[in-house]
This record gives C-alpha cells, sequence and structure tokens, in this order.
C-alpha cells in the first residue's frame, strides 16, 4: 500500500509509457511534467498532490497516475476555460503535450483537489458486452434468459446488445451480434454501483475514458440513454453488493425464474478480487454452474492465461471465458477494449453443445 508520493515515479513513468503505446501521449505529458515539477519542487503540483494523497492508501500500481489525469479531465470536459480544456477536453485527439504553467493552473482548477481526495477511477466499457453476448448465443430457442453481471459498475455492458458496436475478426471482417431480446431482465452488481442519472457520477465515468478514444465516449454516451431507459422499463436493475454476497443472489434469482436460462457475466473483475474473495467465489459460482448443466453458463473477460500474439502482430492481453457445467472454454481472445476479437469458433461450438 502506498501514500502521498511514496513511490509515485515510477509508477507514473510507467504509465506515461503504456499511454504513448496506446497513442495517448497528451496523459504521457501530464504525468512526466507533474513528475519534472514535483523533482524541482515547482509551482503547486507536489504540495497539492502530496495534501490529496496523504491519508489515502493505493493498492494498484497505476490508480495515482489514472486518478491524476481523470481529476483533470473531470473539470475540463466542464468547463471550457479550464487550462486544459483543448487539450484533454471533449474535442481532444489524445496528441499534444502540456506545459508547466498549463499543469500548475489545471491542479488548482475547480474541484481537482476533492477529485484526487476521494473520487475513484472506474471504467464501464460497453463494447465488453461481447462477453455475454457470446456467451447467450449457447442457448437455443426464444425461452428467456436472465443476466446478472457482477462488477458491473453503471450497467453500460448489460445494454451494450443495444448499441452499435464495431468489433472485427482478426482477418477484419464484422463480427455482428444483434439485440438478445430473450434478455428481458438485467441484473447488475457491483460494491460501487455508478448512477447514470446523476450527472456527478456520469460525468467522472466519463471523464476516466482517455482523450481521444472518441468512439468510447460516444458509445458510453449511448449507454448512459439506454441504461435509463432500461431502468425505466424495469428491465434493468443495478444494486449494491459486495462479491461475498453475489452467488448467493445468483441462486437467489434461478430459484426465482425456474422457467429461465441463466447468464453470470463478469469483465474486468474478478482480477481485481483479493484472493482470500476470489478463492470461495470461483469455487460457488463454478458449483452453481455444475449444477445447472444447460441452463447456466458463466462468461468471462479475463486476464489472458498467456497472451496470445495473433496474425498482424496484434497482442491480445485479454480471452473471453465460458464455464459450462463440465467445463471452462476459451473461446475468444481480445484487447480490454474489444475491438479486435478472434473467436475460437470451434471452441465456442463446444460451449454450445448441450451440458
Ligand atoms: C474494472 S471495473 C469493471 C467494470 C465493468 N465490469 C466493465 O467491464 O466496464 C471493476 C468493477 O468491479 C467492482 N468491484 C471490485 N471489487 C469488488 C468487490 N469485492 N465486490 C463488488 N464489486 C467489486 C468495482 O467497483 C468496479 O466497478
Amino acid at each position: 500500500m502506498a501514500r502521498g508520493l511514496v513511490g509515485f515515479r515510477e509508477q507514473a513513468e510507467n504509465q506515461a509509457k503504456f499511454f504513448v503505446s496506446r497513442g495517448i501521449p497528451i496523459y504521457a505529458s501530464v504525468l512526466t511534467t507533474a513528475l519534472e515539477m514535483i523533482a524541482a519542487g515547482e509551482g503547486h503540483v507536489p504540495s497539492v498532490l502530496e495534501e490529496a494523497w496523504k491519508d489515502r492508501e493505493f493498492s494498484s500500481p497505476y490508480e495515482r497516475a489514472l486518478l491524476l489525469c481523470a481529476s483533470m479531465r473531470f473539470e475540463a470536459l466542464r468547463d471550457s476555460s479550464h487550462p486544459l480544456a483543448e487539450k484533454i477536453g471533449d474535442d481532444a485527439d489524445g496528441q499534444g503535450r502540456v506545459t508547466r504553467e498549463e499543469l500548475d493552473r489545471a491542479i488548482d482548477f475547480g474541484r481537482t483537489l476533492d477529485s484526487l481526495v476521494r473520487r475513484f477511477v472506474q471504467t464501464n466499457e460497453v463494447s465488453r458486452s461481447i462477453t455475454w453476448q457470446l456467451a447467450a448465443t449457447c442457448f437455443e430457442g426464444d425461452g428467456p434468459i436472465v443476466v446478472i453481471d457482477l462488477g458491473t459498475s453503471a450497467g453500460a455492458t448489460l445494454v451494450g446488445d443495444r448499441i452499435a458496436q464495431n468489433w472485427q475478426a482478426a482477418d477484419g471482417s464484422p463480427i455482428v451480434l444483434g439485440e438478445e431480446k430473450r434478455a428481458r431482465k438485467r441484473y447488475g452488481l457491483d460494491r460501487r454501483p455508478v448512477d447514470l442519472a446523476d450527472s456527478d457520477q456520469e460525468g467522472w465515468l466519463r471523464a476516466c475514458i482517455w482523450p481521444g478514444q472518441r468512439d468510447r465516449v460516444l458509445r458510453f454516451r449511448r449507454a448512459v440513454e439506454e441504461v435509463k431507459k432500461a431502468k425505466a422499463a424495469g428491465e434493468l436493475v443495478v444494486s449494491k453488493m459486495g462479491a461475498e454476497d453475489m452467488v448467493a443472489f445468483v441462486r437467489q434469482i434461478a430459484n426465482e425464474n425456474p422457467g429461465a436460462r441463466i447468464l453470470v457475466a463478469e469483465t474486468a473483475f474478478i482480477d481485481y478480487l483479493p484472493p482470500d474473495i476470489r478463492a470461495p467465489f470461483e469455487k460457488d459460482l463454478g458449483d452453481f454452474i455444475s449444477a445447472h448443466p444447460g441452463r447456466a453458463v458463466w462468461s468471462g473477460l479475463e486476464d489472458a492465461l498467456a497472451p496470445v500474439t495473433e496474425g498482424g502482430g496484434k497482442r491480445f492481453p485479454a480471452e473471453i471465458r465460458l464455464r459450462r457445467a463440465s467445463r471452462m472454454h476459451v473461446v475468444a481472445r481480445c484487447e480490454w477494449h474489444p475491438s479486435v476479437v478472434a473467436i475460437d469458433h470451434a471452441e465456442l461450438a463446444k460451449a454450445r453443445t448441450p451440458h
């Protein structure tokens, strides 16, 4: 656990390299410029960050770097007079550099300090719906499917089937998965659920998308509308719940809906659980799936055990796993924000056979 600026330099340097590799040099510049100012003891940046993080504990190595960037972007999205509005605001393309003078004004702008003190970087990536949409193809016929998304954030992934997506196969051909009309009831569970009807919460989630990632922002905006509609229609329920209570909830929903197929989804979730929570969670959920052959599937977008490099040199750090009663199938490989998705059709066909 790190506090204040202890260990920040190495983490921010690594994250800056990552931003460059992902085509977002402007965020790399925010971090390297902040590091220069910290090293020189120049301006407000060092003292504001020290003050903001003196009592906070950070466990993940990229948390502080991402929090600094998102806290500034949150203000830049809300106010066109922000010193970095053009560079990290809505119309920014992710390119360019910031100056020390701009950063010094940005760190003191609006509620930046408040965000640095109390907010958590949180994402909700709509394109990850391919995880549960592929899993839904395991179920034949028109019978109802209940989808339960664990670690749902705001529930945006749960409406991804109602939003235009641009997934492609490794050969460039489009992957088309239409609206899943059989999924008439969708539940999202999270220990910190985000309410998209609350403009502050919605704005923060949007601020956590990086400048220049316009497709992601567009999909997110559409998801905000779809989530609101689905909630109003009673199709979508997002609830506060810790991982330790989730499998009991899944069992309860299965008992209450005896005629429905149960699709449990989790994207960028299980890898975040500490081992003492993850182990019983996996065992319990695995037991539930084994006890419901043919009726239940557990789909996950998870860390690839061995990241695979496909044709074209693309390296896929994540994989889509479907767990059925008899075994687990790795049915696709992709990035954490899936656009190119290399589906293993043979494995997907095996996952579809009755279990
Ligand atoms: C990286 S985000 C992914 C969000 C969403 N599934 C997506 O793919 O966009 C991980 C989510 O898991 C939730 N989470 C992490 N640990 C949790 C726990 N122990 N219990 C419940 N939710 C948890 C976080 O609050 C966060 O919303």
